[in-house]
């Protein structure tokens, strides 16, 4: 079957580490505990961490970049087409002119004393017509070669996903487009960002491009598609990481991997078999889904039961390489969920396939979602997360979660933040006093710590985000950023009070 018009990101990280295999199973004792004090850098600041540990800050082209001088993609589509599925009918057109703005980009970096950046390239920017046969944009191509070159004299290390279009071929061609072009400075790539989104936003409820589902307007299944368009995902960066591995690795001396989002979840009833098995089977689904291929070559045995025959098989061979493709895991963490069991769904849905039922730490009464998919990847699944209590993991949760795969690689907190929520009615003022978020940070770092002295391997963390920026799905109705940008005027950026924490925290 043809596969739906889908976008995938590929990444790329520069750093420069050497692989141990320190094997060493968390203690579950060490917690992190509220009240965090963390604005008091004299007492926590990055002397808590090993020395090699990296501190950087990301962002995504389409969330920053602005669409000029582009060719258009889904979400370009997706957002002129549907208007509504936005709350402030926004799209990413112009953002925060990252395009033009790249040398402002990388001065609030320097402000930030991050070591490195995680940043993505627009496949269409490179790509126009998503394949190499329709030609290469070399205006693009110089436009991030302009980027790299300046973060390279600002002794910023790189960090880059991407978007792509239709088939895995595709994605294999554009994925050694960028070893080719940017490899040289480039040293850690990063295939996929959250290809859980994408499966279940995309195909699952038609919440992010292309728009599919059951009964969507453009057509789609909610109960097959998703399932294809993940195990396409990791075709694809097996491909490409094969392709690295046999060709570029040797003489680039990079390192590749991929990105997942990584929620822990706990059951609501501590005392229910029913919700211990519903917290054990969104984590199969939801993490489970990616890290298993990756790890045993197969997916959970839970999802090949229940899924039952939607659920694509790999054949032997590719089983074997898709298995161990690898050479560190990112993991995007933002919130703990509660979970308890769920009645079968009524029709099929990668939704709803799981049979589980999600809440928030500190909000167990907002459980009123009947399925995986709560509305956010980043916020903790509601519109405001400002009201929201949201936990960071224990050391333990870091360790069940990303740590028990026994790999021998490095682990890297690839995204965590917490949004603001910003109607237009916010002022300056109070946007800029981010308190909140230096806690949420503050307490993620306190938690790594924790995970690190229980002999886990992380060796970075990189706050979501550098600047306010197009929050998909959300528009410019949630802030994430350690600096605020006026979306009226992109230039017009400020440091926020968590910018200034950050930047004490990291400095030497
Ligand atoms: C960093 O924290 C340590 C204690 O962990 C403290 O001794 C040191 O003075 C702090 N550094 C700064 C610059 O505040
Ligand atoms: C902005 O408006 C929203 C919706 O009415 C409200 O929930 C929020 O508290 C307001 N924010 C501020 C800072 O007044
Ligand atoms: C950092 O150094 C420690 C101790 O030498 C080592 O075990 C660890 O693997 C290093 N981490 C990274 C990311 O290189
Ligand atoms: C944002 O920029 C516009 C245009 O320059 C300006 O009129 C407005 O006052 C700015 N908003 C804030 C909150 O500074």
């Amino acid at each position: 079957m043809a596969i739906p018009k889908a976008h995938y990101s590929l990444a790329i990280l520069v750093v420069l580490f050497a692989v141990s295999s320190s094997q060493k199973v968390c203690n579950p004792e060490c917690k992190a505990k509220e009240p965090f004090h963390c604005d008091k850098t004299v007492a926590f600041n990055r002397t808590s961490f090993p020395k090699n540990f990296t501190f950087g800050a990301a962002t995504s082209a389409y969330q920053i970049e602005g669409a000029a001088h582009r060719a258009l993609n889904g979400w370009d589509y997706f957002t002129h087409r549907y208007p509504e599925k936005v709350p402030d009918r926004s799209s990413g057109d112009l953002a925060c002119d990252s395009y033009d703005l790249y040398k402002d980009d990388v001065k609030l970096l320097k402000r930030m004393n991050v070591q490195a950046y995680r940043l993505s390239i627009a496949w269409s920017r490179v790509l126009p017509k998503g394949r190499l046969i329709g030609g290469v944009d070399e205006n693009g191509i110089t436009y991030y070669n302009n980027l790299i070159n300046e973060l390279k004299a600002n002794d910023v290390r790189r960090r880059i996903w991407w978007l792509l279009k239709p088939t895995y071929s595709d994605y294999t061609n554009y994925a050694e487009l960028l070893f080719q072009r940017f490899g040289d400075r480039v040293k850690f790539w990063i295939t996929l960002n959250q290809p859980f989104s994408l499966a279940t936003k995309g195909y699952g409820d038609g919440s992010y491009p292309p728009g599919r589902c059951t009964d969507c307007e453009f057509g789609g299944d909610s109960g097959t598609e998703p399932y294809i368009v993940a195990h396409h995902q990791l075709l694809a960066h097996a491909q490409a990481v094969s392709l690295y591995r046999k060709r570029y690795q040797k003489f680039q001396g990079g390192k590749i991997g991929t990105t997942l989002i990584g929620r822990w979840f706990t059951p609501l009833d501590e005392n229910s078999n029913l919700d211990k098995a519903a917290a054990k089977r969104a984590f199969d689904f939801f993490v489970g889904w990616f890290m298993d291929p990756l790890v045993y070559g197969e997916y959970p045995k839970i999802m090949r039961e229940m899924v039952g025959d939607r659920l694509p098989t790999f054949t032997p061979h590719e089983s074997a390489l898709v298995k161990g493709s690898l050479d560190f895991l990112g993991l995007n963490y933002y919130v703990t969920q509660y979970a308890t069991d769920a009645p079968p769904p009524t029709e099929p849905s990668a939704i709803t396939d799981p049979r589980v039922t999600l809440g928030c730490l500190g909000e167990r009464l907002t459980m009123v979602h009947g399925n995986l998919d709560d509305g956010g990847d980043d916020n903790g699944g509601l519109g405001a997360p400002s009201s929201l209590k949201i936990l960071p993991p224990t050391s333990n949760d870091i360790s069940a979660s990303s740590f028990s795969w026994s790999l021998s690689n490095h682990h890297y907190n690839g995204g965590s933040g917490v949004a603001d929520l910003d109607l237009g009615n916010v002022t300056l003022p109070v946007a800029l006093a981010d308190n909140g978020r230096i806690q949420n940070h503050c307490s993620h770092l306190s938690c790594l710590k924790c995970a690190i002295e229980d002999g886990c391997n992380v060796a970075g963390y990189f706050a979501w985000s550098l600047m306010d920026n197009y929050e998909f799905g959300n528009g410019y109705t949630l802030r994430f950023g350690m600096n605020w940008v006026n979306f009226t005027n992109p230039a017009d950026r400020k440091e926020k009070a968590s910018g200034k924490w950050f930047s004490k925290f990291i400095a030497k």
